[in-house]
């Protein structure tokens, strides 16, 4: 079996010490804690590179696999640095027939990007995700966690100029 080599270079030395931190304080089988660091490493890092999810495996002896396992499983874990605002439109059955994939294309248009990029501006990342469990809002996007049911193409472009209008506010 290879094993892979951790180089941690590229890692901020301090908020590495911060995780290490926050890894020592937890109590008991630290492998059951990987959701929480890997949480806790994400706010560090804003997002969880290759390196960083092999330096918790080792941390939590845990393989490589596992880890990333967990990470791309669940759809609040970002492997690529992230806007300021990540949108996520749900791509799951009910919302898919009440026309997620139009919602999603419209996003993407206003945004200008493709999935999984950040906006020139900085402010926005889009995803597609699986079900959120808000099935009966459907068709539903999220905006950094806050919920929008019933979300119509145009309904999009009045929530982004809503969040472009927070960050012309903040200037
Ligand atoms: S399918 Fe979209 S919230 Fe369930």
């Amino acid at each position: 079996m290879i094993k892979k080599i951790l180089d941690t270079s590229t890692l901020d030395k301090e908020l590495l010490v911060r995780l290490d931190t926050y890894i020592d304080s937890l109590e008991g089988n630290k492998r059951e804690h990987l959701i929480h660091v890997l949480h806790h490493a994400q706010g560090l890092f804003g997002y969880l590179p290759q390196n960083l999810q092999l330096y918790i495996a080792r941390k939590l002896n845990l393989s490589g696999a596992e880890v990333n396992g967990v990470v791309t499983f669940y759809s609040f874990f970002n492997e690529k640095p992230v806007g300021k605002y990540t949108i996520s439109v749900c791509m799951g059955t009910a919302c898919y027939v009440k026309g997620a994939d139009k919602v999603l294309a419209r996003v993407l248009e206003n945004v200008g990007v493709n999935k999984n990029e950040i906006s020139k501006d900085g402010l926005f990342t889009v995803k597609d995700v699986r079900c959120i469990g808000a099935c009966g809002l459907a068709p539903v996007m999220t905006v950094n966690g806050k919920v929008y049911g019933k979300v119509t193409p145009t309904d999009v472009d009045d929530i982004l100029r809503h969040y472009r209008s927070i960050e012309n506010e903040n200037k």
